[in-house]
């Protein structure tokens, strides 16, 4: 039925009405993503996206992680919706002000941004959360990583939730069961919690969130044993144990290939030098030890299930039709 009406709906060519008939439209609105889902509506998208991307990279190299992670924590958190761009209302407490973004996540601007540009030309057309996943692909390309197409059609939350992003979002001193049972309940497996982590080749990491590896471990009194002695005190330099007035102080997630997205990630892992307790984490369970080998000596299979696994992250929970809206501004809700 749908595949039908395309072309039916190409003849008359009016971005409006074709608008209206999807907005109204229940079964349309059920439709799958596709690849070509605003080339009649707004064929500039793509290249807007990708020079705004460009452009914010330009100015600030690490724009290109912040973006690529601010789309992991939208999806994460009760599917890619966008939510996470919602700022706090009277009777609404979302996503940005929850412990695992607050100062934290990044970014959010550059979405802004680009939205705004694509508002100039496609006016009420384009959703925020298709916009973020266009992002967060031009990201990892433009770091040299890979690209992979990506479908259009998802539609903007209605709402977001602290509380849901407090518990659901990963902890980087958590356990790793306990993280791969974040990643399991959404859909993910153990292939795809070791292919998504290489995402830390590229970024940086407050010190707070690895401190407690570099003066007293788990209450031993000394640093965490599976933490690389050169490593150790550069970041013991970074991250003085004295002054929480570091806590915020950044070090690079891949010391090595900082802003170049590639499979150091995992040579690091093998090398005792992941910063984070839950990346070196990897190393302590067989089955992911031993991926993380693969990838570490593989690069042409870490790019191509990094975008497999991209792929799937970006179908989580996705909203169509009725169920969600075009935002103005992501922001807030129209
Ligand atoms: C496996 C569980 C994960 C944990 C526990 C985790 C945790 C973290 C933490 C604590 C930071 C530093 C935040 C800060 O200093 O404020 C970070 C940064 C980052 N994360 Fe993750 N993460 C995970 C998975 C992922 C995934 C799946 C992606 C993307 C696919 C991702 C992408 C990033 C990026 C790119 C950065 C750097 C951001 C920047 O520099 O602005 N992470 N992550
Ligand atoms: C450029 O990056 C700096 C941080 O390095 C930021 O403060 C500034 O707002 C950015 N400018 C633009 C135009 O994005
Ligand atoms: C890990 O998960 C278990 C079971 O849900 C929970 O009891 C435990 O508190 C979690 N551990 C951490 C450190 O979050
Ligand atoms: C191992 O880690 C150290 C410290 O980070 C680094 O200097 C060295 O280059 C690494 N070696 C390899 C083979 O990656």
């Amino acid at each position: 039925m749908v595949e039908l009406q395309r072309p039916i709906i190409a003849h008359f060519a009016i971005p409006v009405f074709f608008l209206a008939f999807c907005m109204s439209h229940p079964l349309l609105g059920q439709t799958q993503l596709d690849y070509n889902f605003y080339a009649k509506t707004c064929p500039p998208l793509e290249r807007i996206v990708r020079v705004g991307v460009w452009m914010a990279i330009k100015n600030e190299t690490r724009m290109a992680a912040s973006l690529l992670r601010m789309h992991f924590h939208d999806c994460f958190v009760n599917g890619c919706d966008a939510s996470l761009l919602l700022d706090d209302t009277a009777d609404m407490t979302g996503e940005k002000n929850s412990l695992p973004n607050r100062n934290s996540v990044n970014g959010y601007e550059v979405i802004d941004n680009i939205k705004a540009d694509v508002e100039k030309y496609c006016p009420l057309t384009v959703s925020c959360v298709d916009i973020l996943t266009l992002a967060a692909r031009d990201a990892v390309l433009l770091s040299g990583g890979q690209y992979w197409p990506v479908q259009l059609g998802r539609r903007d939350g209605m709402s977001a939730s602290e509380q849901a992003a407090n518990q659901q979002l990963p902890s980087p001193i958590e356990p790793l069961e306990n993280i791969t049972a974040k990643f399991t309940s959404k859909g993910f497996d153990m292939k795809d919690v070791v292919v998504l982590s290489g995402a830390h080749t590229i970024g940086s990491a407050q010190c707070f969130t690895f401190k407690r590896r570099l003066f007293d471990f788990k209450g031993s009194g000394k640093p965490d044993p599976t933490l690389n002695s050169f490593l150790l005190q550069n970041l013991q330099n970074t991250c003085p144990s004295s002054s929480d007035g570091t806590n915020s102080k950044l070090a690079p997630l891949d010391s090595v290939t900082t802003n170049q997205f590639d499979n150091m990630y995992y040579k690091n892992l093998i090398n005792n030098s992941g910063l984070l307790e839950s990346d070196q984490a990897l190393m302590g369970d067989s089955n992911s030890a031993s991926m993380v080998d693969y990838y570490s000596k593989n690069p042409f299979m870490f790019t191509r299930d990094f975008a497999a696994s991209m792929v799937k992250l970006s179908n989580v929970g996705i909203l169509t039709g009725q169920n969600g809206q075009i935002r103005k501004k992501c922001g807030s809700l129209n």
